[in-house]
C-alpha cells in the first residue's frame, strides 16, 4: 500500500534532524531551558497594541469563568503546574485513577491489548498490531487506523458542511490562522497538544480570546493505543487539565487521537472518564509534510485535492479536513481554500460548534459564554451547558441550508450497517492510501 515515495519520505522522517518528529525532540530538550521559554513569552510583534480596535472584538465578558481564580496563562505558576513536556505524564492525581477504576468495575472499558506500533521499520511501519487473536478490524478492537470507526465518533460532518479544525498548535504559526479566521468574522476548533499549550501560551490565547474552540490533542502525542490505561489518562487528563484551568474552567467537549490512532479501548477511556468525544476526519491535506525535506506535499497538491472537494455538487457527506497549524505553509494551505469553501456556498462552521450541537465544550456553550463549575475534571461526564447560553451560532447556521440539524449520529446512520456495532470509513483506495500515509507519516 505504501509506495515507494512514501517508504522514503519515512527514511527521511525517522532520520532527517529537520523532520517534525525529531525537531520535537529538539524541542523536548529545549523546553526544559525556562530562560529560553521566558525569553519566548515576551510580547511578540503579532500583538495589537491595547488600543487597537481589534481588542474590543476580542473582548470577553466577565462572567465568562467558574469563579476560580486561575495562575494567569503563561506565567511561572500556571508552568510549574504542569509535568515535564512531550512526555507521558507518570504521575497523576489520585481522583483520575479512581475514576478509571471505577469505569473499569463497570465494565465499561473493553480490555483490548495495548498495541505495538513500529516506526523504526519500513514494513508496516506507523500502523498499530495487536496481540494474535485480536483482529483491529473487528467490533471488539475497532482501530481508527485500519478505517474503523463506532457510532459516537465523529468523522463526517452534516451535509453541505465544512466543520473547521487545526491540529498541533498552539505553535508559532498559530497567530496567522487567527488573526485571518477574525478577520473574516469565522471560528475554528483547535486541537492542542498540552506541550504545545505550555511552550505557546500567547499563541494560545490569542486563538482562545478570539472565540476559537479548543480541543484536546493529547499531552505528548503518543500512538494512543500503544499505551496503558493509566497512561491513557496522563495523557488526556493533563491535556484537559491544562485546557480547564487556561480557559476559565472549560471541558473541550472532542479530543482527536494523534495519527488517528484509537481503538474500543483508548475511545472508552476518553469518553467515560473525561466524557470526550472521539473525531477522527474524511480527507487528509498531508499539509503536515509540506515543511518537510524534502516536502512530502505542495501547496498546489492541497490546492488540487481541496479544488475536488469544494467543488463537488453532491457536498455529502461533509468534510472533516484533517488540517494543521504547525507552519506558515500549512495555515496558507487553508487561506488559498477559504474563498473557495465559500464560493461553493458550505457552510462553514468550528468543528466543535457544528458537532457538539452549538457547544464546543461540555460546561460551557462557547469561549465567551457562561460556565458551569465542576471542580474535577473526571466530573466531565456530569458537567452540563448553562441553558442560559444555549442559543447557539451553530444551531442558526445549521438551518442555513434548509436542513435540520444533521447530528453525529444521524450523519453515522447513513453509512452504519445496522447490524453492526461498528462501521467502516468510506475507503476509496486513494482514501485509504492517504490516510495510512497520514497515520505513518503524520502530525
Ligand atoms: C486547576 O484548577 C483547580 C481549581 O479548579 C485547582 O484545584 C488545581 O490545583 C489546578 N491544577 C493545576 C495543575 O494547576
Ligand atoms: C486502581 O486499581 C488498581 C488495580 O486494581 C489498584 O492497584 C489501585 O490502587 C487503584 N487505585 C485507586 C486510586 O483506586
Ligand atoms: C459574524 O458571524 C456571526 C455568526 O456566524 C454572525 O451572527 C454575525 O452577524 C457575523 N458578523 C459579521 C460582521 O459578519
Ligand atoms: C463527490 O463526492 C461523492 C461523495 O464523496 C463521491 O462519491 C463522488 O465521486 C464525488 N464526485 C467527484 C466528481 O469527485
Ligand atoms: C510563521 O511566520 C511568523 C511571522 O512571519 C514567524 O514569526 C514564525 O516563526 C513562523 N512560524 C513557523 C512555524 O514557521
Ligand atoms: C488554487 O489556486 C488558484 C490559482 O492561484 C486559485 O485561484 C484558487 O482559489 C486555489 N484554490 C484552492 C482551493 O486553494
Ligand atoms: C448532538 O445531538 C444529537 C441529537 O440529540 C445527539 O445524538 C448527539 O450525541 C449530540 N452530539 C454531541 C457531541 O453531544
Ligand atoms: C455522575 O452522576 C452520577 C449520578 O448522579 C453518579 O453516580 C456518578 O458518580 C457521577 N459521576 C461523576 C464522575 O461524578
Ligand atoms: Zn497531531
Amino acid at each position: 500500500m505504501l509506495s515507494a515515495l512514501s517508504l522514503s519520505a519515512l527514511a527521511l522522517a525517522l532520520l532527517s534532524p529537520s523532520s517534525p518528529a525529531a525537531a520535537r525532540g529538539l524541542d523536548a530538550r529545549q523546553d526544559h531551558d525556562h530562560e529560553h521559554r521566558a525569553a519566548r513569552q515576551l510580547p511578540g510583534s503579532w500583538y495589537h497594541p491595547d488600543d487597537h480596535p481589534v481588542h474590543a472584538l476580542f473582548k470577553r465578558a466577565s462572567a465568562d469563568t467558574d469563579g476560580v481564580a486561575y495562575p494567569t496563562v503563561g506565567s511561572t505558576e500556571w508552568y510549574n503546574a504542569y509535568p515535564t513536556e512531550w512526555a507521558t505524564p507518570t504521575k497523576y492525581p489520585a481522583e483520575w485513577i479512581a475514576a478509571l477504576n471505577k469505569t473499569i468495575a463497570a465494565g465499561l472499558i473493553p480490555n483490548v491489548p495495548v498495541s505495538k506500533v513500529n516506526t523504526g521499520g519500513a514494513d508496516g511501519s506507523g500502523v498499530p498490531t495487536y496481540p494474535s487473536g485480536y483482529d483491529p478490524n473487528s467490533p471488539s478492537v475497532c482501530s481508527a487506523t485500519y478505517q474503523c470507526v463506532i457510532p459516537g465518533d465523529i468523522w463526517n460532518a452534516p451535509d453541505g458542511y465544512v466543520a473547521l479544525s487545526f491540529d498541533d498548535g498552539p505553535t508559532t504559526a498559530s497567530p496567522g490562522l487567527s488573526s485571518f479566521l477574525a478577520a473574516n468574522n469565522q471560528t475554528a476548533t483547535h486541537f492542542m497538544i498540552g506541550s504545545n499549550l505550555l511552550d505557546y501560551p500567547n499563541e494560545f490565547l490569542a486563538a482562545f480570546n478570539a472565540g476559537d474552540d479548543i480541543a484536546c490533542h493529547t499531552w505528548s502525542h503518543p500512538y494512543m493505543t500503544t499505551l496503558t490505561n493509566e497512561q491513557v489518562v496522563a495523557e488526556l487528563g493533563w491535556t484537559v487539565q491544562l485546557i480547564h484551568n487556561s480557559t476559565g474552567g472549560r471541558l473541550p467537549r472532542f479530543w482527536r487521537p494523534p495519527y488517528g490512532d484509537s481503538d474500543m479501548r483508548t475511545r472508552a477511556i476518553a469518553k467515560e472518564v473525561f466524557g470526550l468525544t472521539t473525531v477522527v476526519w474524511n480527507q487528509d491535506t498531508n499539509d503536515w509534510s509540506l515543511t518537510d525535506s524534502p516536502p512530502g506535499t505542495s501547496l498546489s497538491a492541497i490546492n488540487k485535492s481541496m479544488t475536488a472537494w469544494l467543488t463537488n455538487a453532491t457536498k455529502t457527506p461533509g468534510l472533516i479536513i484533517l488540517e494543521h497549524e504547525l507552519s506558515n505553509d500549512s495555515v496558507q494551505a487553508f487561506k488559498n481554500a477559504y474563498p473557495i469553501m465559500k464560493s461553493n456556498k458550505w457552510g462553514v462552521v468550528s468543528l466543535a460548534a457544528l458537532m457538539g450541537n452549538g457547544s464546543a465544550y461540555l460546561n460551557a456553550a462557547t469561549s465567551s459564554s457562561e460556565v458551569d463549575a465542576v471542580g474535577d475534571i473526571v466530573n466531565a461526564p456530569n458537567a452540563t451547558v448553562p441553558s442560559s447560553s444555549s442559543a447557539s451560532p451553530a444551531a442558526s447556521n445549521t438551518a442555513q441550508n434548509g436542513r435540520a440539524s444533521s447530528s453525529p449520529s444521524t450523519t453515522a446512520s447513513s453509512t452504519t450497517n445496522a447490524a453492526a456495532d461498528l462501521v467502516r470509513r468510506p475507503s476509496a483506495g486513494l482514501a485509504l492510501m492517504l490516510c495510512l500515509c497520514g497515520l505513518v507519516f503524520g502530525l
